[in-house]
């Protein structure tokens, strides 16, 4: 039973950083917008930068590239993930300015010191408890200080409507069961934020439509559609179950990687906050 579970987490682990490896080569402009947004509301820029729950680095790259003065520390509890974060900071000639930290956010706001920007993008409906993790950021930050959060609103959609197979809604029926299993499932930071002790400067929402589908959407949809079939393949009709094996079939010509009505479709929510002034907040800890 141990030696299961263990092996299922694995490869689930193992399956997820490609993912977050895939979302960030095929949403590279997006979050690129997401970083200017972040830059436009800071008052200078920042010299010390934390990723919380920074999977592979997307997040923690594209800020060191953007924040060329900034020394960064990426956070995470998994340290396969941090491994793929050195890599990747390698790659882009920052490896001497980002760190890994590896801790668990559900135990204690990690040791890393006063920062001027904290960033948190597709986290922080990890932490089972958000609210004290938002009051542990707000005692961190320096003042001028900035909170950014990204969520995804719902799952990504690569497919049209109509795929000239099956009954047309396929994916809307997957993403109807995905989400009853609470995938990508995230409250509105808004008003937790505010509890903590921050003013949020914008919530806005990021909308997603790439057509022509960039490079690695194949890829990136059938690493999706893969992880469907397993977490809710056998809850579909057969009918809808057969058409999701015909799109995972290499072999078949209907097939994701012979498609040519690709897209990428879907939104993101930004909240960028910063700590009120009042400086005695009730209930704040580290
Ligand atoms: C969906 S990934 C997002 C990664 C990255 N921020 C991005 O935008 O691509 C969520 C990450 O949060 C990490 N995480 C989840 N719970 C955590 C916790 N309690 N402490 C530290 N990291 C955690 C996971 O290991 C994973 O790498």
């Amino acid at each position: 039973m141990h030696g299961y579970s263990h092996q299922h987490d694995h490869h689930h682990h193992l399956g997820q950083a490609e993912v977050l490896d895939l979302d960030a080569v095929v949403h590279r402009a997006r979050l690129d917008d997401i970083v200017e947004l972040v830059a436009a509301a800071l008052h200078r820029p920042p010299r010390t930068i934390v990723d919380i729950g920074s999977g592979t680095g997307t997040g923690t790259v594209a800020l060191a590239r953007r924040f060329v003065d900034a020394e960064l520390i990426a956070v995470d509890n998994d340290p396969r993930m941090l491994e793929r974060v050195r890599n990747a900071a390698a790659e882009a000639g920052a490896a001497t300015r980002i760190r890994t930290m590896e801790a668990d956010l559900d135990d204690r706001w990690p040791d890393v010191g006063d920062v001027d920007l904290i960033w948190a993008a597709l986290s922080l409906h990890h932490i089972a408890d958000p609210d004290r993790l938002f009051r542990s950021a707000r005692s961190a930050l320096t003042s001028g200080g900035l909170l950014a959060a990204v969520e995804m609103d719902g799952l990504p959609r690569f497919l049209p409507d109509d795929i000239g197979l099956g009954r047309p809604g396929l994916e809307s029926r997957c993403h109807a069961l995905a989400s009853g299993n609470g995938w990508n499932e995230h409250p509105n930071w808004t008003e937790y934020l505010h509890r903590a002790g921050f003013e949020v400067l914008e919530e806005r929402r990021v909308d997603i439509d790439l057509d022509p589908a960039p490079d690695g959407t194949v890829e990136y949809a059938t690493l999706m559609l893969e992880r469907m079939r397993t977490g809710i393949g056998d809850r579909l009709d057969p009918d809808d179950r057969a058409t999701l094996d015909r799109l995972l079939d290499p072999g078949d010509p209907a097939a994701l990687r012979h498609r040519r009505d690709l897209s990428v479709r879907g939104s993101r929510t930004v909240w960028t906050a910063r700590p009120t002034p009042s400086p005695t907040m009730e209930g704040s800890e580290r």
